[in-house]
């Protein structure tokens, strides 16, 4: 990339940072809100900032969306708009956006994001992942934990109802399992889950999902 195009694309990120401060303060909501803004358009030039071009985001604490299933997608952009997920990094990052998003643009997003390829897992050379594969199939039945695999899929793909977790970026998922058990993000059938585990099964499941295909 030659030094005018990064000028070029600094002062696009930076224009849309401004466009999305504008929006959080509730000024120009509109252009968000207004369904015939296609939806690629949108996630090419607004939410790929943070989870990248095509749902594959480059830092780990940001979501992949690649792959993940349209019903969970809408499911959870609804969730932040109306504040039932509410951690941290939700209230920071995406509750000012999907404020400014309506039903029928959620719907289109999450269609864009299903149609995606997830980018190859990356793998952690020297990381031991037998004890968060252990885990996964089988859980861990003396503490109560039952097998990942029984509701997210045998290869954690995930279905309409359950997310992928499969190839999710590590520290993303360490903070989800830990804000599902403080209860900052509402979902009951696997706080029921996580509400066992200690943090070093967390960690364990984490490196392992990370780099599944
Ligand atoms: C400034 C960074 C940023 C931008 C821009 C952004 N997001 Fe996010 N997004 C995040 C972060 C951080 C999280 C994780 C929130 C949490 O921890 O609860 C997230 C979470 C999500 C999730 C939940 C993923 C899951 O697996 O549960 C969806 C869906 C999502 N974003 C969609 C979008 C869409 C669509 C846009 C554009 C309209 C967008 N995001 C723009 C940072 C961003
Ligand atoms: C009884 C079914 C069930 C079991 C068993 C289960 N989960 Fe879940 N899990 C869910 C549901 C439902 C959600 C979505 C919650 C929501 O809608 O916000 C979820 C969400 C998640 C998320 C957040 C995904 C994201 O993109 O934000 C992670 C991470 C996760 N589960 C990991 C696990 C792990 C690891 C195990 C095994 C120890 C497990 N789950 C077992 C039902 C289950």
């Amino acid at each position: 990339m030659n030094m005018t195009k990064t000028r070029l694309h600094l002062a696009t990120v930076l224009g849309l940072s401004l466009l999305l401060g504008a929006c959080a303060i509730g000024e120009r909501s509109r252009n968000l809100a207004d369904p015939a803004v296609p939806a690629a358009m949108l996630a090419e030039q607004v939410c790929s900032i943070c989870h990248g071009v095509d749902g594959n985001p480059v830092s780990p604490t940001f979501p992949r969306l690649a792959g993940q299933s349209a019903a969970y997608l809408s499911g959870e952009l609804q969730a932040f708009r109306s504040h039932q997920r509410s951690d941290r990094a939700a209230r920071d990052y995406m509750w000012g956006i999907s404020r400014t998003l309506n039903d029928a643009t959620i719907g289109a997003l999450a269609d864009y994001y299903a149609r995606q390829v997830p980018a190859r897992a990356r793998s952690v050379a020297g990381v031991s992942v037998s004890t968060g594969e252990q885990l996964f199939h089988h859980g861990d039945p003396e503490h109560g934990i039952p097998a990942c695999a029984g509701c997210h899929g045998e290869r954690g793909q995930g279905s309409a109802v359950f997310p992928r977790i499969a190839g999710q970026q590590d520290g993303y998922l360490r903070q989800q399992m830990r804000q599902i058990r403080l209860g900052s993000r509402a979902a009951p059938s696997m706080q029921a889950v996580v509400a066992r585990m200690d943090d070093a099964q967390i960690d364990a499941l984490a490196d392992f999902l990370a780099v599944q295909p």
